[in-house]
């Protein structure tokens, strides 16, 4: 596929990172609006009427929510602070479905009030919260654990059988679930599972639809009931480094539409086909930048590392730390400076771990303090994991518009709001 990440140029880089520091999470507007339409109507054209739901964990900035409802995204919630996020960027909970493996009566409640379009349930308990409400109640969508290893990291897969998400279909709990909400009088409208995320293989989400849609026609067949929906999750892969190659989002949709209308074949079903994707929308069309300050030469086994270090780390891209990812690092070298040859260095962060954000990248030999870094492909799951550890501030969130201005979206984190929460007792003042 396309190499379409969002890239700065040098001379963009130098001015947003006058204008509004370092470090900087930045997104191009152009960049998201551009890959929702391609998602749209590659899976429009692969299945008529299909909708696209925008994964909001993966980025929930305001901006990026109104963005992605503008384009006529739906909008996945995960959480109540989540649902608020989208009611905020101007989103109708109507347009949102809310997950979550463990919600609270609280959480469900809020969603229900609001109006929400649909609740995701995820156990029993559940079930009965919602069916004590008054009405009028959401409509429900059953989740499902098809049972289907995905080729990625072990932390980012959902969809095996060992798994707190859904209800187990080979162990009948998804179709006790269907019965007790029918019986409860919930009004069901489909079924939904995830198996896991940066998917570069499609297999299991396909075989994932072909689980769910063999399901739906069971129920069909044994209990008289039609599914409308067929949510298949997220999970399309991105191109971290120029050696992951995601598959193009038309293949891509067309290999899960088949599998899907050739599970369904004969049971008389038609439902609408859904699919959730966050990282593929959103990760491409952002960037960080990063200021380098300290360059350190060490002596290691049979040689040397020099550590290039940057002002932010851990506490604004936890995911080398959680998931050993790796990154296209790119240098904007100071004043203009000519690049050198390429040579070896380990970028980490300023945090008290070893905070190696990105070990072993190639990048001129001369890079130095005050030179700018950029971090390609960091839309998708960084500003949302950002944390004050070591109480740094979290960053801004730019966006670069379409007519090329930017905009801050998001401004960094003050000291007050750092020390908000908290009080000293009188006595130890
Ligand atoms: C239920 C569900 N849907 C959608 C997604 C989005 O996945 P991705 O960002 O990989 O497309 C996730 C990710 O964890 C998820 O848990």
């Amino acid at each position: 596929m396309a190499d379409d990440r969002f890239v700065l140029t040098d001379g963009q880089a130098h001015d947003l990172a006058y204008r509004y520091g370092t470090p900087l999470y930045i997104v191009s507007e152009s960049g998201l609006r551009s890959r929702i339409k391609r998602w749209k109507s590659a899976f429009d054209s692969a299945w008529p009427g299909a909708e696209i739901t925008f994964a909001s964990k993966a980025n929930s900035t305001l901006a990026v929510l109104a963005i992605a409802h503008q384009e006529g995204c739906l909008i996945d919630v995960a959480s109540e602070g989540e649902l608020r996020a989208a009611l905020a960027a101007g989103v109708p909970a109507s347009r949102c479905h809310l997950h979550g493996n463990n919600k609270s009566s609280a959480e469900i409640r809020f969603a229900v009030e609001s109006g929400i379009g649909q609740i995701v349930v995820d156990n029993f308990e559940e079930i009965e919260v919602i069916a004590g409400l008054p009405e009028p109640r959401p409509e429900i969508i059953i989740r499902l654990a098809p049972g289907v290893e995905p080729k990625t990291n072990a932390k980012i897969s959902t969809g095996q059988a060992d798994t707190k998400f859904g209800f187990n279909i080979n162990d009948l709990s998804a179709e006790r679930a269907l019965l007790r909400c029918l019986r409860l009088g919930l009004n069901v409208v489909g079924f939904h599972c995830h198996v896991g995320s940066q998917l570069l293989d499609p297999g299991a989400q396909i075989s994932g639809g072909e689980i769910i849609a063999e399901f739906a026609a069971r129920m069909k067949s044994s209990h008289g009931f039609e599914a409308k929906i067929l949510n298949v999750g997220g999970g399309l892969g991105v191109r971290y480094t120029d050696n992951d190659e995601p598959m193009p989002v038309e293949d891509y949709c067309q290999a899960i539409a088949t599998a899907v209308r050739q599970a369904l074949e004969g049971s008389g079903l038609t439902p609408r086909l859904v699919q959730e994707p966050g990282r593929s929308i959103i990760a491409e069309a952002g960037v960080t930048l990063y200021r380098i300050g300290v360059v350190k030469t060490v002596p290691i086994k049979g040689g040397t590392r020099t550590y290039i270090s940057v002002d932010g780390g851990l506490a604004d891209n936890p995911r080398p730390a959680l998931y050993g990812s790796r990154y296209e690092v790119r240098l904007i070298t100071a004043n203009n400076r000519p690049p050198g040859p390429d040579a070896t260095f380990t970028v980490s962060g300023r945090h008290c771990e070893t905070d190696r954000l990105f070990p072993d990248v190639q990048l001129p030999k001369n890079a130095q303090r005050g030179d700018l870094l950029q971090v390609l492909c960091t839309g998708a799951y960084n500003s949302v994991m950002a944390s004050n550890y070591n109480r740094y501030a979290r960053p801004a969130t730019i966006l670069v518009r379409t007519d090329g201005t930017s905009e801050m979206v998001q401004r960094p984190e003050t000291w007050d709001e750092m020390f908000a929460r908290e009080t000293v007792p009188a006595d130890l003042a």
